[in-house]
This record gives C-alpha cells, sequence and structure tokens, in this order.
C-alpha cells in the first residue's frame, strides 16, 4: 500500500488524513496518508527517513513550507518561484517539491465560488510566505491590478519588485489604501491566528466585491467578519483552498484528480 503523510506543527487538527481518506474511497485508491509532528529542528531527518522507508509523497503544512524547499532534490517552476513546498513527490534522486496551494486558490475562486478573475480589481493583505504563493498564479488569470499591501512599504515593496515582470503589481501599506477599492480581497496575513485583523481604511469593497481569507475555521473568522460590516457583498474561507490544493497533489502523486464538491461539502458539514 502506499503510503503518504502530512508534516507539521502543530498538526492533530489537519483535515488532510480526512480528505486524502475520502480522494481514496472515490478514486478507488489503496493508500495510507497519516499526519505526523514534526518540529522545525527535525525536519531535515524526517524527510530523509520517510524516504528511505518508501513514502510514496508528503504534504508540508505551517511551519515548514518554506524550509523544506530548501531540501528537495528538486523544484517545480513555481515551487521555485514561491520560495515554499507544500507537496513533495518521490523520485530516486529524493524529494520534487511542487507548490499547489497557488492553484488550489483559483480553482476554489473560479470553480467552486464561480469568480471570473480576469480583470478583477485585486488586493492581497500581507505579504509574507502566504501571499508569496499566491501571487503567479493569481497574474495568470489576468487580474486587472494586484495590490500587494502590508504595515510598512518594506515586504510589499520586496515582493512586487520580485514578480514584476509576471503582470501589474503594486506595492502600498495598509493606510495607503484610503481611497482604493477592489473587487476580491484577499487576506493573505497571519493575524487571524491570534484573533486579529489589520488595520485597514473604510472603503476598500467595490459593490459586488469578495472578500476571501487563505485560513479557515476560527482563523478566518476575524477578517471575514469585519469585511460583512465594512461593505463585502460575498464572503468565504480557505477551506475550499484546502480541498483543491490537496486534490492538485493527488493528482500529482497518482494520475488522476478527484472530485472534490462532495469532499468539501463533508468538510463543511463538520
Ligand atoms: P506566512 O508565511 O504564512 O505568510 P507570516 O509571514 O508569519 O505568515 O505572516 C504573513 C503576514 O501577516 C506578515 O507578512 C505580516 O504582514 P506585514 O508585516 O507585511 O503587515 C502579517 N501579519 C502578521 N500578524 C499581523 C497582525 N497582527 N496584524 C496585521 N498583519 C499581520
Amino acid at each position: 500500500m502506499d503510503r503518504y503523510a502530512v508534516l507539521g506543527q502543530p498538526i492533530a487538527h489537519s483535515l488532510s488524513p480526512r480528505i486524502h481518506a475520502l480522494f481514496a474511497q472515490a478514486t478507488g485508491a489503496r493508500l495510507d496518508y497519516t499526519a505526523i509532528e514534526v518540529a522545525p529542528a527535525a525536519l531535515a531527518e524526517t524527510l530523509h527517513r520517510l524516504h528511505a522507508a518508501g513514502y510514496a509523497g508528503l504534504n508540508l503544512t505551517l511551519p515548514h513550507k518554506i524550509d523544506a524547499a530548501a531540501l528537495c532534490a528538486a523544484l517545480s517552476q513555481r515551487a521555485h518561484r514561491a520560495g515554499a513546498v507544500n507537496t513533495l513527490i518521490r523520485t530516486d534522486a529524493g524529494w520534487h517539491g511542487d507548490n499547489t496551494d497557488g492553484l488550489g486558490l483559483v480553482c476554489d475562486l473560479s470553480g467552486n465560488l464561480g469568480l471570473k478573475l480576469a480583470g478583477l480589481r485585486t488586493l492581497i493583505l500581507g505579504a509574507g510566505g502566504a501571499a508569496r504563493g499566491i501571487l503567479a498564479p493569481l497574474l495568470a488569470q489576468g487580474v486587472a491590478e494586484l495590490v500587494l499591501s502590508g504595515r510598512t512599504p518594506w515586504q510589499p515593496e520586496e515582493l512586487a519588485k520580485a514578480f514584476a515582470a509576471l503582470g501589474p503589481i503594486r506595492p502600498c501599506t495598509h493606510l495607503a489604501l484610503k481611497g482604493d477599492s477592489f473587487d476580491l480581497v484577499i487576506n493573505a496575513t497571519s493575524a487571524g491566528h491570534a484573533g486579529q485583523v489589520p488595520q485597514l481604511p473604510p472603503g476598500l469593497f467595490a459593490a459586488g466585491a469578495v472578500a476571501y481569507d487563505l485560513g479557515y475555521g476560527k482563523a478566518a473568522r476575524p477578517f471575514l467578519e469585519w469585511a460583512r460590516t465594512h461593505g463585502a457583498a460575498r464572503t468565504a474561507d480557505g477551506l475550499g483552498l484546502l480541498v483543491e490544493q490537496a486534490a492538485e497533489a493527488f493528482l500529482r502523486w497518482r494520475g488522476v484528480r478527484p472530485q472534490t464538491a462532495a469532499v468539501l461539502a463533508s468538510l463543511r458539514a463538520g
């Protein structure tokens, strides 16, 4: 039986084992997918050990996505660009690192939420690792303008420079957003994990605008509640992204992309 695992810290509440068990059931695959708690200091040794033990694939979640990229034998172009990996595929030479988060986001926004991304004025809040992973796929969809905003200008400026060749991207600070409005606002900050919302000016949401949080559950609530009371017409958390990035990982491992709608519905039902 092929073995897979997700590595993270903390990992106890990861939904990935449940998602991949449902994918396996739906596609008739026989596989074992477990969650393994790994401290940052043990990541290199664990990746080596699981490769030697014959694991077919791995997922990485917080806090390992960036460190694991440096431990791969090879990286896909998009993983290289994102500077982070969430999916490892076994090769004889070691782990091949890929990143399916951006594709998962685009699938969720366009497939599950029915958004036509081309032409949307888009704002990304936060300029850390999570933001970095979604810039290229959003620009590839032809969003009208991608504004990248942080508490200070430095990180947004650095990221905007690194991705400038891929499309119209503009760095900004949260406070300097005053007067701008957007069709899609994506929260890529980690503020929600501390129950917080970045300090933002009012008027960010254009008519019919969508607010999206890359997180799900409790972490997504502060921003989405703020968005509802500040004019967002629709809100969505990142549970769909989680399921879609998992389907893309499953495709890379097993050559078949599982249907996601029933899995997402099952997770939403609790
Ligand atoms: P990740 O690597 O997952 O993106 P991170 O780098 O720890 O996580 O955090 C992402 C961003 O969240 C940070 O870049 C930070 O953005 P800025 O410093 O550019 O504003 C933002 N962030 C973290 N905590 C925050 C808070 N309490 N309020 C607002 N922004 C916050």
